[in-house]
């Protein structure tokens, strides 16, 4: 048996953990050949393939971004991708094709699989917005990271009696902004998902600062102040219609030393969430999203992706998460405004 992998979409932490178990279960319990492609579905397309043995992933687990490469590619965005990803699959002799990746690269992977080339995913992404698995690779190390972030920035904020803005990444749903923000205990959190009201912001900040000297609002990239409220952002979205990255938070930053009369700062913690080592908890994910992937791939369980279910992995069909996004939900919001 001879099974593709690809990492596909935005890079981020415990991506090699995944392809290190697919490599080692995939040979050393089934004795299947592993080919890796290049710069996700983009390598497919080219051909762009090499064989991974268990030496080749040895000591990669700990290592952060991806060894193959990644992409934003989707071939059925590419005019001959789809027949150009058939033709690879045939010449290297595919029996399945493991897909790492955010939704992006899922949607594309359901596309190929109904192509005929059997297709496994593995979600990852650090915006945890897959929907079916309770968490995918990437966002316990983002979220990790952002709560480290806001508990540093608190002492530089109260020594110069300042409010932080910590923008976080997260285009159409706040799960880092939330979860970070909870856990690092910052006092105002805005998230996609819930619109807000400068005026409403400025309300709690002059509220706090009667007791407090300092405040930390966790915003992310995507969050927007409610439609009708005085207040608007300018320019903040690109061309395709996504937040661009810092907009939100510097223009928020200006706008609540205005509205407050407070020193504000804003920091932009960028793509260092996506960075570096993997938490234990993404390791974990990681290794047994790879061992469930190429164990469906081996039974022939394919159209399939992995899917952590409370304390369970399990496999789900792709038309589970098609076309939908997993939002904060609103207990969490509600939990995120109370404390
Ligand atoms: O999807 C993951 C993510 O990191 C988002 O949080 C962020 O908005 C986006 O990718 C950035 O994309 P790019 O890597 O294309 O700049």
């Amino acid at each position: 048996m001879r099974i593709g992998i690809l990492t596909g979409g935005g890079d981020c932490p415990g991506l090699n953990a995944a392809i290190r178990a697919v490599v080692k279960r995939g040979t050393s319990k089934h004795g299947v050949s592993i080919v890796g492609f290049h710069n996700g579905w983009q390598g497919v397309i080219d051909g762009d393939a090499v064989p991974l043995t268990r030496e080749e992933v040895s000591g990669i687990l700990v290592e952060g971004g991806t060894m193959l490469g990644t992409a934003r590619c989707h071939p059925h965005k590419v005019e001959g991708g789809i027949d150009a990803v058939i033709e690879t699959a045939q010449n290297e002799n595919l029996d399945a094709l493991i897909c790492i990746g955010g939704d992006g690269t899922l949607r594309a992977a359901s596309k190929v699989h109904k192509a005929g080339v059997p297709v496994i995913g593995i979600p990852k992404t650090i915006d945890n917005d897959v929907v079916g698995t309770d968490s995918s690779i990437g966002f316990d190390t983002a979220v990790s990271i952002a709560t480290e972030a806001i508990d540093r920035l608190h002492s530089t904020a109260e020594s110069h009696n300042r409010v932080m803005v910590v923008e976080l990444m997260g285009r159409h749903c706040g799960w880092i902004a939330v979860t970070a923000g909870i856990a690092g205990g910052a006092d105002i959190i805005l998230a996609p998902e819930q619109p807000f009201d400068l005026d409403e912001i400025a309300k709690r900040l002059k509220h706090r600062h009667r007791y407090r000297n300092f405040s930390i609002v966790a915003v992310a990239e995507g969050a927007m102040p409610t439609a009708g409220s005085s207040w608007q952002p300018t320019e903040t979205l690109d061309a395709r219609g996504n937040p661009i990255a810092g907009q939100i938070g510097a223009q928020l930053t200006r706008a609540i030393e205005e509205s407050t009369g407070f020193s504000a700062r804003l920091t932009v913690l960028g793509y260092t969430q996506r960075g570096g080592v993997p938490t234990a908890a993404d390791r974990l994910l990681a290794t047994r999203f790879g061992v469930a992937a190429i164990d469906a791939a081996v039974e022939g369980n394919t159209g399939m992706f992995t899917a952590l279910r409370g304390e369970h992995v399990e496999m789900l069909p792709f038309s589970d998460m098609a076309g939908k996004t997993k939002y904060v939900s609103p207990e969490l919001l509600e939990t995120a405004t109370v404390l």
